[in-house]
């Protein structure tokens, strides 16, 4: 019998998809409800239908307070581990639990209730993940913001969230540089209509800031006081259907799009998927490296290790540098973790410096099980060094800061499928993954199309965005009637294998890092001296893209073409952060467009890339793309 016999995946997928209140159903007896909810799935509420109505829950109380309560008080819930600081602290249960409860009841002193929105601006410390369950114990909805980003993407999302309080830091640390969050956190305040009533302020050792008055307020003394008078704040009821959080991620323009996250749905799917997809089982030591600002951070350095009461490592380093390319190997060993999930990126960038592997056989990786990927494609060169290097399976799973968990993978709790380098593998439980045509039809296998999901999305899964039905609706359910638009393109092959090839839109990914570049055109259109622009993801061998910035400058502009570039290159740090990692503008005498004005982008991507291309029927002039290449050789 060979692994794919012998796995439960097909039974249980196709269960999932008979019989979808049957199956969730069963996965909520996980879960330590207040009230069971009433219907498992309601058709007739929000904009594809709610799951778990009626139901009484609260998220804190299922990431910590049972786990106390049913005997793993003294197992340890979270490591931070910062070769960046050079400490490593330990946090078990019972203390994270009183961490949290001291923290939220500061939040009810200062008027934060149920429903209100708080944002955290934060490094990769202990104290967000505090902070995260603090708001999910007193029923406020929390919105992380990445701490890379500038102050006009905070504005933004200050703007959009409305928040009561803001949770936020002195600094933060990247190699080499200490990124100070306080001038970045005042200005985006100073830019948002939106003023919230109160910041409280973590002051790093690494580097103090100043405390506006009548605002800010220090961390330390607030918790410091909170502790010594005993408070506790208990778990507020909320709905299984009430928001837990609110998560901004690239949309097509500069606005971000506020994805929300329910309590009931997201508790019983990450559950679900903690030994059922990652194979951990409760007590057992697991490492998501991603930040808490992103999707995956919140689902998997927070949110379903603690669900599940095993132990959490949270990352404050990089995958080379700090010290070196053995740093992910060293946090394996020196806590024993058994599986570990990351980005393609970060492998590409360890191969790089440690081609042979030399630093990966100095740590003992004995408990080490499973590797995980996700958020770009996972390129099978990289796949197979990886496997090649530590010995155990390699598990390429997609997904978005939209669905909340994993869309397609491979469940290694229920048996592993074989791998097949490429491919994600087959979609979980409750997703029904198709492809298909502009006509929202199904193509045959091995056919590239839109990867579409069936409605309704399973648990986790966003209900809408912030705020915004209409703009949910718009951008997710309109273009294919009865699905979901992942706008991302791929093809299934004859097993059920699904492949993730590419952005059907204009976001790019970056080092893992999700963007837009229509956000970055809107950026370099505002320099004046910028006509025209156009940015695309061009390849890049450790980052897998990164943006490139084409301008066309206006008439008459007395600066030299590189004094211009150089502009746009800052501009783009400050207004959208370092992370866009937007470091190459290059002026040209025209772009490339159709004849109704559309620009080639594709095109151009292609003459960077350095694949073939063919000339494009309806382009307008086809002497620019002389021009472009021309203008490309030697900077790309
Ligand atoms: N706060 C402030 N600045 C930040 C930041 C943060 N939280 N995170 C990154 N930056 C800055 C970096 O300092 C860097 O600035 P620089 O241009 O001055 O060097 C820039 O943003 C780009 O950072 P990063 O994307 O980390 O690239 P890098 O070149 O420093 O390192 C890798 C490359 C591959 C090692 C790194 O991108 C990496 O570890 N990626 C893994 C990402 C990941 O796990 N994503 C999770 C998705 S599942
Ligand atoms: P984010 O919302 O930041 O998680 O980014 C989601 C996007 O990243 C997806 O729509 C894909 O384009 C890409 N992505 C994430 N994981 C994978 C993967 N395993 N394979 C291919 N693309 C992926």
């Amino acid at each position: 019998m060979n692994i794919h016999e012998k796995s439960r995946y097909h039974e249980v997928h196709a269960r999932s998809l008979r019989d979808p209140e049957g199956f969730w159903a069963e996965a909520a007896r996980e879960i330590d409800w207040i009230e069971p909810p009433r219907k498992i799935f309601d058709a007739s509420m929000g904009t594809y239908g709610r799951w778990f109505v009626g139901g009484v829950v609260n998220t804190c109380y299922n990431a910590l307070d049972r786990h106390v309560a049913n005997g793993r008080g003294d197992q340890v819930a979270l490591i931070h581990d910062s070769p960046l600081a050079n400490t490593v602290s330990k946090f078990t249960y019972a203390e994270m639990l009183r961490e949290v409860q001291a923290l939220a009841a500061v939040m009810q002193d200062f008027g934060v209730t149920k429903g209100d929105r708080v944002i955290l601006y934060m490094p990769m410390v202990a104290e967000a993940v505090v902070a995260m369950l603090a708001c999910a114990r007193i029923g406020a909805v929390h919105s992380v913001v990445f701490g890379g980003f500038a102050a006009r993407e905070l504005a933004t999302r200050i703007e959009d969230a409305k928040p009561k309080l803001i949770f936020s830091a002195s600094c933060g640390l990247e190699p080499g540089r200490i990124v100070q969050y306080k001038p970045l956190l005042d200005e985006a305040i100073r830019l948002s209509s939106v003023k919230p009533e109160t910041c409280i302020i973590l002051q790093r050792p690494q580097h103090g800031c100043d405390l506006t008055a009548g605002r800010d307020h220090d961390w330390g003394s607030l918790r410091r006081a909170a502790l010594d008078a005993g408070k506790k704040a208990p778990c507020v009821p909320v709905l299984a259907t009430d928001p837990l959080y609110i998560l901004y991620t690239s949309g097509t323009t500069g606005i971000p799009k506020g994805v929300v996250r329910d309590n009931g749905g997201h508790l019983v799917a990450l559950k679900w998927s903690m030994f059922n997809l990652y194979g951990v089982k409760p007590g057992e030591v697991w490492w998501c490296g991603s930040d808490i600002g992103w999707v995956v951070g919140h689902s998997y350095i927070v949110y379903g290790p603690l669900l599940h009461g095993a132990t959490s490592i949270m990352y404050e380093g990089k995958p080379i540098g700090t010290p070196d390319a053995g740093a992910f190997w060293r946090v394996i060993s020196e806590h024993k973790a058994v599986a570990f999930f990351t980005a393609p990126t970060a492998f590409r960038a360890i191969r790089k410096d440690d081609p042979e592997g030399t630093f990966i056989r100095k740590y003992d990786l004995s408990k080490f099980r499973t590797l995980f990927l996700a958020g770009e494609r996972a390129d099978p060169p990289t796949v197979e060094w990886a496997e090649q290097q530590l010995k155990v399976p390699v598990i390429d799973h997609w997904w978005q800061t939209e669905t909340g968990w994993c869309i397609a993978g491979n469940p290694v709790g229920l048996g592993m499928l074989p791998v097949k380098h490429g491919s994600p593998t087959v979609p979980m439980p409750g997703y029904q993954v198709d492809v298909v045509d502009e006509a929202a039809r199904p193509v045959p296998a091995g056919t590239m199309g839109s990867i579409v999901i069936k409605l309704p999305m399973p648990p986790a899964c966003l209900p809408t965005l912030w705020e915004q039905d209409a703009r949910f609706r718009e951008a997710y359910l309109t273009e294919f009637p009865g699905y979901y638009k992942t706008s991302d393109a791929g093809y299934k092959d004859e097993d059920g294998y699904v492949f993730v090839m590419g952005r059907t839109d204009d976001i790019i990914n970056v080092a893992g890092h999700r963007l837009s570049t229509g956000g970055m055109e809107e950026i370099l259109a505002s320099h004046p001296d910028v006509a025209e622009c156009a940015v695309l993801g061009i390849k890049d061998t450790i980052k897998g893209e990164v943006p490139c910035g084409l301008l066309v400058l206006k008439a008459g502009v007395t600066r030299s073409p590189a004094e211009v570039e150089k502009d746009v290159v800052a501009l783009v740090r400050e207004k959208l952060g370092p992370v866009a990692a937007f470091k190459l503008a290059i002026t040209v005498a025209r772009l490339p467009k159709t004849r109704s004005g559309k620009i080639l982008r594709g095109t151009i991507k292609k003459i960077a890339d350095g694949d073939t291309w063919s000339m494009p029927a309806t382009i307008e002039d086809p002497k620019v793309l002389d021009e472009i290449g021309d203008a490309l050789k030697g900077r790309v």
